[in-house]
């Protein structure tokens, strides 16, 4: 199978953990599209009564455009779900995320839910994380000096591009993104801690223990891992 049949595999049957009445994060990226898709649907055929906190704008224009109820986090006493995907899953469940430069609202909506789930196709699945480059959103004043205390330490920074490649990527709140080409990350709690301490880091995109399910899209259906 494709990646994105894989992915849409993935999408379509994490649905089935939604239940009437529930309140659900709904993450960013090509896997999530999958599953907006399937529990619009639901809602559509159901009659499934859904409110959505969406981490991009992206999402939510998805999610209400297919009818699904959207509230900001601020404006929900809890979140029963967030359904995510992700970039990189460690053996030990660590993750690495923000490939669609949606970390920062994708990483407030987990730490207010219930529960989280990751939905991947296979490749994300790795043994350390680090491959994958390490998203880090950056206030744009004075994120060059950031810069430059990543290089000095050896973290390989590159801004990102906006995708016409003229300009800086600016994400949801108007910030940069650097991605940090660290190739194996061998300690993510010392890490996550040392970007979160430079004065100009919004957020990082390493999700340490914050998931309790994943489901792994492979060839021969979808695995769950909980
Ligand atoms: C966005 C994310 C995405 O969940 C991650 O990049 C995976 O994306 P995709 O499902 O398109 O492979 O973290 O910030």
């Amino acid at each position: 199978m494709k990646q994105d049949e894989l992915k849409k595999l993935v999408g379509e049957k994490s649905v089935e953990w939604i239940k009437d009445g529930m309140t659900v994060g709904l993450g960013t990226g090509s896997t999530v599209k999958f599953m907006v898709d399937a529990l619009g649907r639901r809602v559509k055929t159901e009659g499934l009564n859904i409110t959505g906190v969406t981490t991009s704008k992206a999402t939510a224009k998805q999610a209400e455009d297919l009818g699904i109820t959207i509230k900001s986090v601020d404006a929900v006493d809890h979140i029963d779900l967030t359904i995510d995907g992700a970039d990189e899953i460690s053996d030990d469940f660590q993750g690495i995320k923000g490939g669609g430069a949606a970390l920062l609202f994708e990483k407030i909506v987990a730490t207010n839910s219930d529960k989280v789930m990751w939905i991947v196709d296979e490749s994300k699945m790795v043994k350390n994380l680090g491959a994958f480059p390490l998203p880090v959103e950056v206030i744009p004043y004075g994120s060059q000096k950031v810069f430059e205390r990543f290089e000095k330490k050896g973290y390989q920074p590159t801004f990102r591009k906006s995708a016409d490649g003229n300009s800086l990527l600016l994400t949801d709140s108007e910030n940069y993104i650097i991605d940090l080409h660290l190739h194996d990350i061998l300690d993510p709690e010392t890490l996550a801690a040392d970007l979160i301490k430079e004065v100009g880091v919004v957020e990082h995109g390493l999700f340490l223990n914050m998931v309790n399910t994943v489901i792994v899209g492979r060839s021969d259906g979808p695995e769950v891992l909980d």
